[in-house]
């Protein structure tokens, strides 16, 4: 399995993701500055991929060798690993994974730290480490629970009767790359392919980022899973072609709000109204950790702005005979200069356009009052 993120008693390491799919190439993440820029440039993507990556660049701070923290207080330690915290939460604002595992973990050191008889400031800091490490385990496990949950969700709800295998379209990059490995809406689309109840998959471009193009075309490359990449403007021709069939779209998230509305990658929204207006169910995928009942609507989360050179400008190796070894990364320009641009990472899909909301717990659907009552997925009531 593709692995994008490396962690071993003080070690990570992570896949640069700006490099792939052209050159595969693991650098350190020593430090929390380390960690903010790999986040903040996005050498590493996805929601639980980078609140893994956040905690996991500070506990590799903590157990530096010339780090003398460890020696402080506990109360020393808890202050220093909250003030990190903060820091890092400044990285990238929408996904809530991140500030979500930040403030779960202060909250853990802080009542370590609080404790009588007193531990020392060491074992404060290792109430942390282990928290962080094992959000790399618990991870993994959720992504394989919510793609067995949303391949069973579509074979039951979205494939026509008697029709054994359906054809599934999905957005941006929510696979290993995007997390601790299987991933969300991809690990949909992988346990579709390992029960065999798999067509085909179409994977979008995802401009301007190319995070369909670039990861999500490698990882179903790479797994062999029978797929299609498409520029985003096709979406609407791909589900018009009833003999391309699609049953179901299946997108991940950065935020799902109380109420259901979901922020995910900019192109999710699009997707969301075509599917409505084609009869395909459309499914958001994503851990319970992605789910903030804390934000009432969509209206209240904040969207990240990127820059302009992303839009006007794209990456990649030059193009050329295979096998010239020439994989130095180039930028090319491909808009008129001047131009304005608006760059916004992700949009809003309302909840009324969102058939299930698959995660590790199982597939929750509107009540019969039409609305979503998430609250009910975190005292794991009998779900489908
Ligand atoms: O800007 P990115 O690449 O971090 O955006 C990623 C997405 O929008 C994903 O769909 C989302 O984070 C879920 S990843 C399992």
């Amino acid at each position: 399995m593709l692995q994008a993120i490396k962690y071993s008693e003080g070690n990570l390491e992570i896949l640069d993701q700006l490099q792939l799919p052209f050159v595969e190439t693991y650098i350190p993440i020593r430090t929390t500055e380390d960690g903010w820029h790999a986040i903040k440039d996005m050498k590493v993507r996805g929601a639980p991929a980078i609140a893994i990556v956040a905690m996991l660049s500070l506990a590799s701070e903590l157990l530096a060798p010339d780090n003398e923290v460890l020696q402080q207080t506990p109360e020393e330690v808890h202050q220093y690993i909250s003030a990190k915290l903060d820091y890092l939460v400044t990285s990238r604002p929408t996904a809530v994974n991140l500030s979500d595992a930040a403030r779960k973990l202060e909250k853990r050191v802080s009542n370590r730290a609080k404790e009588v008889p007193g531990p020392l400031g060491r074992e404060v800091a290792d109430t942390f480490i282990q928290s962080a490490v094992a959000m790399l385990g618990n991870d993994l496990e959720d992504n394989q629970r919510i793609g067995h949950n949303g391949a069973e969700w579509i074979a039951s709800y979205a494939a026509k009767p008697g029709q054994a295998q359906v054809a599934v379209l999905t957005h941006c990059n929510t696979g290993s790359l995007a997390t601790s490995g299987y991933g969300t809406a991809l690990g949909v689309v992988r346990s579709l392919a390992s029960k065999n109840k798999l067509r085909h998959a179409y994977c979008t471009e995802t401009r301007p980022y190319n995070q369909g193009s670039r990861l999500t075309a490698f990882e179903l490359v790479h797994d062999k899973i029978p797929a299609t990449l498409i520029t985003d403007s096709m979406a609407a021709a791909l589900l018009a072609d009833t003999d391309k069939g699609v049953n179901a779209i299946v997108v991940g998230a950065d935020r799902v709000a109380a109420n259901g509305d979901t922020a995910n990658k900019i192109g999710t929204y699009a997707l969301a109204v075509l599917a409505k207006h084609h009869g395909v169910k459309f499914l958001v995928a994503a851990p319970r950790t992605t789910i903030d009942l804390d934000t009432k609507s969509g209206n209240d989360i904040i969207i990240e702005q990127r820059p302009a050179s992303e839009v006007t400008s794209i990456k990649g190796p030059r193009d050329g005979p295979e096998g010239t070894g020439n994989v130095s990364i180039e930028t090319v320009k491909i808009a008129a200069p001047g131009i304005n641009v608006w760059n916004p990472a992700f949009d809003i899909t309302p909840s009324a356009l969102i058939d299930g909301i698959v995660t590790e717990v199982g597939v929750m659907e509107k009540g019969v009052d039409g609305q979503y009552h998430l609250d009910g997925l975190f005292d794991e009531p009998t779900l489908s």
